[in-house]
């Protein structure tokens, strides 16, 4: 959403109290497609309702809406998940709408002139009053163009019998691939298969020993991103990068989920892109968690509260959070506590929904200060009415672990040191700095 549509939202909010229910500040009376709804279409549901709109790793919206034929059959489909905040999807609590750069939210006047519009019968309108349409990457990724692709070495081959899988797949990067050391920018994966559940990246120096497990919860260092159903692509601002060493051994920890049996075989060749950036980094960004790790969720229980927290010894900037959990997961929150006693929620997410990874991306770094304690709190629902509507034994204690039918307690933030860190030789520009 836009700043103007924040003010526009915030103004319509003041407006409201003042006139009778019914009257909407800046939702045009008679809506029609072309000139009303098309364009809250284009901004808020073609990335994703498009021929070939963004595979979120397996979300991918199922019909498009692009043109007025493709939406007329779904319009009151349409008005009811708008009407209800289904779609788009966004998670943050209501009080947060506004305060991230990435959040899909619609406004009470656009949700109001999508009710209208269906009310009065879902008119085309004229043609001449639509919008120029949208333009999306061509180049197969959602980003743009990459500056580097990783491949698998070979196709991986999932047979018959496999139903989930935590398989690790490494790829040593040449020196004609990846010569030097370079800040990246963003990186996005994609997934070779649809029976991709997700991905994470690593990336160690070369030679580096450590070992990575077939576990992704017992690594997380050395991350350079993921992607899980309903996560954007991961993009830094200027100055602010995930170092990607000089001929790095690249990760790509997957997780593999299919039905079993014969015939269900299938070859996956995922990919990572990355775009590097162009001027010096002084922020080095990390990939981190703020976790408990060693909980247990007793059975059927409706409420079960996690919580861990982490003290920033120097002033770090937090970037974006992503709260993760699985089938269990409740609601989840972030809170600072600042050295000088006050504190604030940075992230709540009252209704959490495994199948939307989304990342909480803040408009600019945000400052914690030295001293600065950051505690998430995790809420998982082992009830049985919630086993029988998602489809989980709550019979069973839950405790940390990779498959979905086990746990995670994993509070993602994306950190960079404030203190600006003078780039070393070698470092970001590609062009070789003076020893
Ligand atoms: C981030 C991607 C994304 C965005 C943005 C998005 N959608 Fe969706 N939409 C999906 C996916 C994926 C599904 C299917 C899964 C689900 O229902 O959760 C879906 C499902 C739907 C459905 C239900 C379809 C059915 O089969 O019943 C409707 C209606 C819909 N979207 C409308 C919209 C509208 C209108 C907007 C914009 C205001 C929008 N969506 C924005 C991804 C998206």
């Amino acid at each position: 959403m836009s700043a103007t549509k924040r003010i526009l939202m915030q103004g319509a909010a003041v407006v409201a109290m003042g006139v009778s229910a019914g009257t909407w500040a800046g939702a045009p009376e008679r809506p029609t497609f072309t000139k009303d709804v098309l364009p809250i279409l284009q901004e808020n549901c073609q990335t994703c309702h498009r021929p070939s709109g963004l595979n979120m790793s397996g979300m991918i919206a199922p019909m498009s809406l692009m043109t007025y034929e493709e939406v007329r059959p779904w319009a009151k489909s349409i008005s009811g998940i708008v009407d209800t905040r289904k779609m788009p999807p966004w998670h943050a609590g209501e009080k947060f709408y506004g305060k991230f750069r990435n959040e899909r939210v619609l406004t009470q006047d656009e949700i109001q002139t999508v009710r209208a519009w269906v009310q009065q019968g879902a008119p085309r309108g004229n043609p001449s009053d639509a919008p120029a349409p949208m333009k999306f990457s061509e180049t197969g990724w959602n980003f743009g163009k990459p500056d580097l692709v990783v491949d698998f070495p070979k196709p991986f081959l999932l047979q018959d019998e496999v139903e989930d899988l935590y398989h690790n797949i490494t790829v040593q990067l040449t020196k004609d691939q990846h010569g030097e050391d370079r800040w990246v920018k963003a990186v996005e994966f994609k997934s070779g298969s649809e029976v991709v559940h997700h991905i994470i990246g690593y990336a160690h120096p070369k030679g580096d020993k450590s070992n990575l497990s077939g576990n992704e919860g017992d690594v997380t260092s050395g991350m350079i991103g993921g992607n899980a159903p309903g996560t954007d692509v991961a993009a830094y601002p200027e100055g602010y990068g995930v170092r990607l060493p000089a001929e790095a051994r690249v990760t790509f920890a997957m997780h593999y989920h299919k039905e079993a049996g014969p015939g269900t075989a299938v070859q996956d060749n995922s990919q990572m892109g990355f775009q590097f950036q162009d001027g010096p980094v002084t922020h080095p960004v990390e990939i981190s968690t703020i976790q408990h790790g060693a909980f247990e969720i007793p059975p059927f229980a409706n409420d079960w509260k996690v919580g861990a927290s982490r003290t920033f010894k120097e002033d770090t900037l937090l970037l974006s959070m992503l709260p993760h959990m699985h089938l269990r997961g409740k609601s989840g929150k972030y809170t600072a506590f600042y050295p000088d006693g006050t504190s604030e929620v940075l992230l709540d997410v009252p209704a959490y929904d495994f199948n939307w990874q989304s990342s909480y991306e803040l408009p600019a770094p945000k400052t914690l200060p030295a001293g600065t304690r950051v505690e998430m709190e995790l809420v998982f629902d082992n009830s049985k009415e919630n086993g029988e509507r998602i489809g989980f034994d709550s019979s069973k204690a839950i405790r940390f672990g990779g498959p979905t039918t086990d746990e995670m307690d994993l509070a993602w933030i994306t950190i960079a040191p404030k203190a600006p860190v003078a780039p070393k030789a070698g470092d970001a520009t590609g062009n070789a700095a003076d020893e």
